[in-house]
This record gives C-alpha cells, sequence and structure tokens, in this order.
C-alpha cells in the first residue's frame, strides 16, 4: 500500500547524491551542448525518502529480486561455458572461466541472503537474464569461429549481462541496508564489486588484446 509519506517523495526538491554514487557531480553538471549524445546518465534511486512503515512492501521487493537473480545467476552457471568455448583470445577465455567461478559464489552468497531471510533458496524466472544470453548465443551463431568479430560480440553480450548484474546488486543491497539487514547488504556488496570488476576486465580486453588486422575491418 502506498503511504502518504511515498506520495510526497517524488515533489521533493531533489537530493545531493550520496558520495558513493557512480554519477560524479561533474559529470552530471556536462552541459547538454557539451555532450555528444543525448544521453544523461540517471542518478540511483534515493532510497532515504522511503518510509520505513512500508517495510513489509519492501521486504517482498527485496526477496523477490533475490530470486530474480538467484534464478539469473543459476542460468549463468550455465550459460557462460557456450561462451568460453566460443572464444578464441586465450585472455578472453581465461577472464570468463575466472567469473564463471566468481559466479558460482555469487549462487552461494545468494544462499546466505535466503538463510538470513529465514528462507529457502528459490528461484523467479528472470525474463531478462534469459533475453540477454540468447543474445549471446544469437552473437555466437552469427559470427564466424576464431574473429575478432566473434570475440568482440561475445565482450559485448557478456558487458551487458555484467551492467544487468551491477544494476540488480546496486539496488539489493540498498535496499537491504534500508531493512536493516546489515550482513546481507555486505554479501550483496561483495558480488556487486566483482561484477563491476568482470567488467573492467571485459572493456579492458576489448581495447588491449583483440587484434583487428586491415583485412578484418570490413
Ligand atoms: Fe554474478
Ligand atoms: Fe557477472
Amino acid at each position: 500500500m502506498i503511504k502518504p509519506s511515498q506520495k510526497k517523495a517524488g515533489t521533493k526538491p531533489a537530493k545531493k547524491a550520496p558520495a558513493s554514487n557512480s554519477v560524479s557531480d561533474a559529470e552530471a553538471a556536462i552541459p547538454a551542448a557539451d555532450n555528444h549524445s543525448k544521453y544523461q546518465p540517471t542518478k540511483d534511486a534515493d532510497m532515504s525518502a522511503v518510509s520505513l512503515d512500508t517495510e513489509d512492501g519492501l521486504m517482498k521487493l527485496f526477496a523477490d529480486n533475490v530470486k530474480d537473480i538467484y534464478w539469473a545467476e543459476n542460468h549463468l552457471v550455465k550459460a557462460l561455458p557456450k561462451m568460453i568455448n566460443a572464444a578464441s583470445s586465450k585472455s578472453l577465455k581465461e577472464a570468463i572461466s575466472n567469473h564463471l567461478e566468481e559466479t558460482k559464489t555469487h549462487v552461494e552468497r545468494l544462499e546466505q541472503v535466503f538463510e538470513i531471510l529465514g528462507k529457502k533458496p528459490q528461484a523467479k524466472k528472470c525474463d531478462a537474464m534469459e533475453g540477454l544470453t540468447k543474445e549471446g548465443e544469437g552473437v555466437i551463431e552469427d559470427t564466424d569461429a576464431g574473429t575478432p568479430a566473434r570475440d568482440l560480440g561475445i565482450i559485448m553480450a557478456a558487458q551487458k549481462v555484467e551492467h544487468y548484474e551491477i544494476s540488480a546488486y546496486t539496488g539489493l543491497s540498498k535496499l537491504a541496508e534500508k531493512l536493516g539487514l546489515t550482513d546481507a547488504a555486505n554479501i550483496l556488496s561483495e558480488t556487486l564489486s566483482e561484477e563491476q570488476n568482470a567488467d573492467e576486465t571485459l572493456a579492458g580486453i576489448a581495447d588491449n588484446d583483440i587484434q583487428i588486422s586491415s583485412d578484418t575491418k570490413e
């Protein structure tokens, strides 16, 4: 149920973003004319405006989203080996293999979160992750083995997955904090930093390790 305190939240003047926000004040202040893209980064949701008297709804929201990412992580444990097999760059194969091992830990960490909630681990199908991994399979089908196009396509698909996970864990760790679930928030933040590292590693491989010769630029 929406409480009056929530209704007011939307009309409140914008609050200063916390220091940990991923969008710096400097970036947010870039005038549109100096920015080549019309895209303006959004700031993370201001959950400080949510009243604690909505705790029941928040707990359900939190639990539902833990079930969603639990399905997604389990699905990735099955999907990542296909990307490893299809990639040809040694550093890309290694990076995805390392992240596969981390992903298995992400599943275990979510099981710890279920334990904190006093619930049995339960997965709720994540349509977004199913779509993202299908897109990755499509890239493999549409490119030739051993080409930079295949490896760069895999990196793009894998980064889309990481960005979904980064958004999910950012929101979940904030919700856990809001609910006073400090241990759960710490567990989720640990996974969040591994997702961010994986994203940066993939970006670095695309920049530095995938060689494009002049006859493969077409
Ligand atoms: Fe993960
Ligand atoms: Fe990940």
